[in-house]
């Protein structure tokens, strides 16, 4: 089928079955805090979302905003990250707390180009941003989305090749329309039907459009090169 209509089974299937996380606005609520996406964002990075939750409550009950964090002492950050691993992203975090302080006044920037800007900020968590905060239609793509594109779309070439080809499929997707839902759907798609192993078709809202899923074998794209 044609992107348009695959979109819309999956955004009616968010809206049903997406996941009710503690970044995301309430359905009809205003858009959420860009503080609290960046945040969930970089802490996603590295974990999952059941082990990154409870840093994101502690996190922001303890710095509600990004003038906030930017006021923490090093010791502390570092402290309350411990257990999330990677403890250069927490110091780019900081980083770019005082930056978002410094230089724009405690306000993210609202554009993928300004947010990528900022210290740390790379174009995953940029897209991510400038999509769920912003409604800007940019292309967010993580592991998830690479994971669903592949298998949509049988791709051949192996990971780590494969990138720019998922990244291109993945652009045909995205639209003015529900731009920050579009990537969520995708992600909570990938983390709770397309997994990874043994993935959940008889679930999946857009099976019908699978070229993996017509082949008999889904899981085991995407392929990958053999070292
Ligand atoms: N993984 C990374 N960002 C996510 C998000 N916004 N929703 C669900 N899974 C994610």
């Amino acid at each position: 089928d044609t992107p348009s209509a695959v979109r819309r089974r999956l955004l009616a299937w968010y809206d049903a079955h997406g996941r009710t996380l503690p970044w995301r606005a309430a359905p009809g609520a205003a858009r959420t805090d860009p503080y609290r996406v960046w945040l969930s964002e970089v802490m996603l990075q590295q974990t999952t979302v059941p082990h990154a939750t409870p840093y994101f409550q502690a996190f922001t009950a303890r710095w509600p905003t990004v003038v906030d964090l930017a006021d923490a002492q090093d010791s502390d950050l570092m402290a309350a990250w411990a257990g999330l691993g990677y403890y250069a992203r927490a110091r780019n975090l900081l980083a770019c707390a005082r930056a978002v302080a410094r230089d724009h006044d405690g306000v993210f920037p609202d554009t993928e180009a300004g947010l990528l800007a900022l210290p740390g900020v790379g174009a995953y968590t940029a897209a991510a941003v400038a999509a769920i905060a912003f409604g800007r239609a940019a292309n967010v793509v993580d592991g998830n989305v690479e994971r669903v594109m592949a298998r949509l779309h049988a791709v051949q070439t192996p990971l780590p090749a494969a990138r720019p080809e998922l990244k291109r499929l993945a652009a045909a997707y995205v639209t003015d329309d529900r731009p920050g839902d579009w990537p969520q759907a995708l992600m909570d798609l990938g983390a709770t039907v397309c997994r990874p192993k043994s993935p959940l078709c008889p679930s999946c809202p857009i099976r019908i459009d699978c070229a993996a899923y017509a082949e008999g074998d889904p899981g085991r794209y995407p392929l990958k090169s053999s070292k």
